[in-house]
């Protein structure tokens, strides 16, 4: 239904994106996260042909939306956009609001639209409020107006930039609420979206852009239980997150465990597991570090659950040349009391880095 290949957008002689290449085909939401600044709104701008791309193609239900001779409008009416700030035009009520471009556009008799947007707004929960102004609605409410305004076009896909990120997260959570029961129904597209909960309500698969494209892109499950790259897991898990460079010739056992001591405090842990933090930096990190073995530096990152006591450590090693939790780096006694300390422990090793996982 959307095809995008090879992408790119310069604005102001810098390149905002470049190589951008997905899919999305019928059925299914695309979720695009991402820091603020970069590319969202933009990407999704090209889709609607109101930004110009520096090169690349994208293919709108088989149409090149930038061939000369292509009818934009027409590629327009098939899709529903909901912004931001809701974009309601403030001088018309919540019906005629909705029945404005079906009348309009697609040339639809009035009684039909009147009947049609009806369904619509009991849809989002707005039937009965037909008559209400803009003005006179919370923004939870003009959301959802919107969104009824958009559906009601009957769109073949539907593209949402931040649709709560204005809202107060009572209204934020009722408009996610509306957008998931939408999804339910099957709709396809792309959302933009700061709120991972909506990500993962209504989105099939999740792209993230950073360094000036699309940097991970995978299933949602996989994208939120198994982000591979770093930038990705730093997002996901952000202030839940402890990183930190052990380099092998500053080694400070002392302080590294302080460190992590100090942020696990502001989570919820057992005994077991503050005992495991010194145990793991001695009969891990010191051996493959100061050990008879080639050493290396490690890269730690500690990450917290809110919710539950399941905390992970990972410590990756970029020059190891083997195992880290084999011989010459680790013998059996270092490993039994790795294992009795924690949950689970297994080593990976992924783009040539050797990565120790142990879930405390
Ligand atoms: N018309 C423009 N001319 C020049 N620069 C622009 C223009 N529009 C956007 N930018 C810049 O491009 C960058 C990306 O903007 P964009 O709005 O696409 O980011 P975003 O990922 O949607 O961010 P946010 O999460 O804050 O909405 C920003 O640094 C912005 O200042
Ligand atoms: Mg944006």
């Amino acid at each position: 239904m959307i095809k995008v290949r090879n992408l790119r957008l310069d604005l102001d002689g810098k390149t905002l994106f470049d190589n951008v290449n997905f899919d999305v085909q019928k059925g299914e939401m695309l979720a695009i996260l991402g820091e603020s600044g970069s590319g969202k709104s933009s990407l999704l701008r090209c889709l609607g042909r109101f930004n110009l791309p520096t090169s690349g193609e994208i293919y709108i239900d088989g149409e090149n939306i930038f061939d000369d001779d292509v009818n934009i409008d027409k590629i327009r009416e098939k899709m529903g956009f909901v912004y931001q700030n809701f974009n309601l035009f403030s001088h018309l009520n919540v019906l005629d609001n909705i029945i404005l471009a079906p009348i309009v556009v697609q040339g639809m008799p009035k009684e039909q639209a009147i009947k049609e947007a009806k369904i619509f707004l009991d849809r989002v929960g707005m039937l009965g409020q037909e008559n209400k102004m803009p003005g006179e609605l919370s923004g939870g409410q003009k959301q959802r107006v919107a969104i009824a305004r958009a559906i009601a076009m009957r769109p073949k896909v539907l593209l949402f930039d931040e649709p709560t990120s204005s809202l107060d997260p009572a209204m934020s959570e009722e408009v996610e609420s509306v957008i998931t029961d939408l999804a339910e129904g099957g709709i396809t597209g792309v959302i933009v979206t700061h709120e991972l909960s909506l990500a993962k309500n209504i989105a099939t698969k999740v792209a993230f852009m950073a360094e000036g494209g699309i940097y991970e892109e995978a299933s949602k499950k996989d994208f939120f239980t198994r982000p591979q790259k770093m930038l990705t897991r730093r997002f996901l898990y952000r202030s839940r997150m402890f990183e930190k460079e052990v380099l092998k010739d500053a080694l400070d056992i002392y302080t590294l465990v302080r460190e992590l001591k100090t942020f696990l405090s502001k989570y919820e842990t057992n005994k077991k597991q503050r005992r495991l933090i010194r145990i793991i930096c001695d009969e891990l990190l010191y051996p493959i570090l100061k050990g008879n073995a080639p050493s290396t530096n490690a890269y730690v990152r500690l990450i917290c659950s809110e919710t539950s006591l399941d905390h992970t450590i990972i410590f990756s090693f970029k020059e190891l040349i083997g195992d880290p939790l084999k011989p010459p780096y680790l013998d059996d006694l270092n490993i039994s009391i790795l294992e009795h300390y924690s949950k689970y422990i297994f080593s990976n090793k992924r783009e040539n880095i050797w990565e120790v996982v142990i879930q405390m």
